[in-house]
């Protein structure tokens, strides 16, 4: 079994292609606190706590072939960020489905990468920076075509990763990784700790030399035909929870528990999972090819195809109604 092509497949398929759109939403769409505008001309209010102190929570959710991935779930995650973080969206679960409906339409794009947030907002009069119930929170969205982590070359080769010498993942204590957050200094560091060592992605630890997660994404492991990710350390990410229910499927026993990281430097397998790639193989960790074989292992492929097979099939999916314009 080789990794199908899904970047390609999403570009070039006619059931995957841009549907007609308004020259002006060609990079994508948003909505600024309650307006919608072209992506070129959106822009955050400098003084928006969101900016300046990472004062948010936010998520993604991703299109494919018109559908919406589990979008319920994504929401559900959502709420549960705001309250971790005591935000308030300002808009109900169905007015926030049809601000992200609208902005899909406007950008017309079956292949979308969907992201929106809460923010503190101002700070309040009176400088009442003690009280959340002092802050008005804001809302902001935008959609633009999807884009991989990985494509389709790199993920038919596995990625060469590095586990980070330089930093640890923020511990949960410090902000709560469960809650979808805008820090992103350890991962964003750590990637380019990896450049430098000429790999093309990082995996972070926590103190103790647990695998947490990467940038953008969760890591598996496989070893002896189990499969093995963190329970805790890390973002309870949508594709995470949708590769334990494939691994499932197709039978493999799951340990969802405390990994060591020389778990992963002794795996079969490994692999990366993102909203913003799906399912994405790992071929070496610091050099070392994993299950002593160049390339994606077989039960990581297998996971690949049946996550975008499934996913083209409308599994889980809310199918964008293109035909009815959008309510802006
Ligand atoms: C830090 C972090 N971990 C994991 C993930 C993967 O989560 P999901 O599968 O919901 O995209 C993300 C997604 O952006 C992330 O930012």
């Amino acid at each position: 079994m080789t990794i199908i092509q899904a970047d390609h497949i999403m570009l070039n398929d006619p059931a995957h292609t841009r549907v007609a759109h308004a020259p002006e939403y060609a990079h994508g769409s948003a909505f600024i606190h309650g307006t919608y505008v072209d992506l070129d001309n959106a822009a955050i209010p400098m003084s928006d706590l969101g900016f300046t102190q990472a004062d948010a929570c936010y998520d993604v959710v991703s299109v494919s072939k018109g559908y919406l991935f589990r979008l319920e779930d994504h929401l559900e995650r959502f709420e549960s960020a705001c309250r971790k973080f005591q935000l308030t969206n300002p808009y109900s679960k169905a007015e926030t489905v049809e601000i992200l409906e609208n902005l899909i339409k406007q950008a017309g794009t079956k292949e979308a990468y969907v992201w929106w947030a809460v923010t503190r907002g101002f700070m309040p009069d009176g400088n009442d920076r003690i009280n959340p119930q002092a802050y008005e929170n804001r809302f902001y969205a935008f959609v633009v075509p999807y884009v991989f982590i990985s494509d389709d070359e790199q993920r038919s080769r596995g990625i060469d990763v590095l586990v980070s010498k330089l930093f640890i993942r923020i511990p949960p204590k410090a902000v709560d990784p469960t809650a979808k957050n805008f820090h992103w200094m350890d991962l964003k560091l750590s990637l380019f700790e990896a450049q430098k060592a000429q790999k093309e992605w990082s995996v972070l630890c926590d103190a103790d030399g647990y695998l947490t997660e990467a940038p953008g994404s969760n890591i598996f492991l496989i070893k002896d035909g189990v499969l093995f990710t963190p329970d805790s350390g890390c973002l309870e990410g949508i594709t995470r929870k949708t590769t334990l229910e494939l691994a499932k499927e197709i039978g493999l026993p799951l340990h969802v528990e405390r990994v060591h990281v020389e778990q992963l430097l002794n795996a079969d397998e490994a692999f990366l999972t993102s909203t913003a790639g799906g399912v994405m193989p790992i071929n070496s960790v610091d050099d070392r090819v994993l299950g002593g074989k160049a390339g994606p292992g077989a039960l990581t492929t297998q996971l690949h195809n049946l996550y975008w097979t499934k996913r083209w099939d409308g599994w889980l999916g809310t199918a964008v109604d293109f035909d009815t314009p959008a309510t802006v």
